[in-house]
């Protein structure tokens, strides 16, 4: 338990094509299975900045890098991410590549006390940062019926949302909901089909975690910022784990790799509105002997993108 396998790595790694002596940041450290690779490829003049929201990761990243002077290791969340580099390494003014591998670790997950799993009975929290916004549970003694609906539907493409929705606020108003386990039988109770395999709440499950972390619009936030802080050259990997989080990742980078469309018809196409970036081959899924060792690499995907210019020597 309380382990984390790093999915996609060596494609990670490829992608990035690290320079010894370059800079890289990590934005969701987790248990460092990628940090570590890249710490790998560096030499002694290469530079690593690793953000995670969660202080569990950076506790954990402490204690296993306490030697590791080429590694800056900061909490914060990557919606933050040019402002925590700014201010973890100020002498680096861009990045040869980033990573962002979306979602939650497998720590977080198995720890029944953060509340994110289903099958573990905990505190209905699921706040990757605990010391930072609501948890779950407090969302839920306030939220309206119709906004827990359209979170329900939306975040867990969940066509019984309604029902769900309905039940919870039957509920709340006997007793709080306060524990994980309390939710899942509500929902199993609620949801009068099973899809094959899956537990009927998974997906209210990663409905109420996208929508308390905002995991949506910190990943939004963290594209944008990223491309301010890639070097030309320089590189952004990004991991997705559901269609929803792949959806941002893939309109951003196709709106920032194409000409503004306002534009393109012009004769001559100004300087300005040419495309920052570029992207750097097709999107790729691990291979089956990953998915057979990992289930969890099942879903991932990833998209890669390089901001145009001469790559620094
Ligand atoms: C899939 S895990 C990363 C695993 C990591 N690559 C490894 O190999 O161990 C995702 C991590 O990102 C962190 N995370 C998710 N969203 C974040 C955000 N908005 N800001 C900072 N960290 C975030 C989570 O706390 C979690 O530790």
């Amino acid at each position: 338990m309380n382990e984390h396998k790093p999915v996609l790595v060596d494609a990670v790694l490829e992608a990035l094509a690290v320079r010894p002596a370059g800079s890289y940041l990590d934005a969701t450290f987790g248990r460092g299975g990628h940090s570590e690779r890249l710490l790998a490829a560096l030499g002694q003049h290469g530079q690593l900045v690793a953000i995670d929201r969660d202080p569990d990761a950076i506790r954990a990243g402490q204690a296993r890098f306490a030697s590791e002077a080429r590694l800056a290791l900061v909490h914060g969340a990557f919606a933050d991410m040019a402002q925590l580099v700014r201010t973890a390494r100020p002498q680096v003014a861009a990045y040869d590549g980033i990573l962002i591998d979306c979602g939650v670790s497998s720590p977080q997950l198995d720890t029944a006390e953060r509340g994110f799993s289903f099958r573990l009975d905990g505190p209905l929290d699921m706040r990757m940062d605990p010391g930072a916004g609501e948890p779950v549970s407090a969302w839920l003694a306030r939220v309206p019926y119709l906004e827990l609906c359209h979170v329900i539907a939306t975040l867990g493409e969940e066509r019984f949302a309604r029902r769900i929705a309905a039940a919870i606020v039957r509920e709340r108003e006997s007793a709080p909901l306060t524990r994980t386990a309390q939710l899942a039988a509500l929902i199993e109770r609620a949801v009068p089909l099973r899809e094959p395999g899956k537990h009927a709440a998974t997906r209210s499950f990663q409905a109420l975690r996208m929508w308390v972390n905002d995991e949506l619009g910190q990943l939004r936030s963290a594209l944008a910022q990223a491309v301010g802080l890639l070097a030309p050259g320089g590189r952004l990997a990004v991991i997705s784990f559901h269609s929803l989080e792949d959806a941002v990742v893939r309109d951003f980078f196709r709106d920032r790799s194409s000409i503004d469309p306002a534009l393109a018809s012009l004769p001559v196409v100004p300087a300005a509105a040419q495309p920052q970036l570029r992207l750097v081959g097709r999107k790729q899924r691990a291979p089956a002997a990953e998915v057979a060792a990992n289930p969890r690499s099942r879903s991932a995907l990833l998209r890669v993108i390089e901001r145009i210019g001469a790559a620094r020597s």
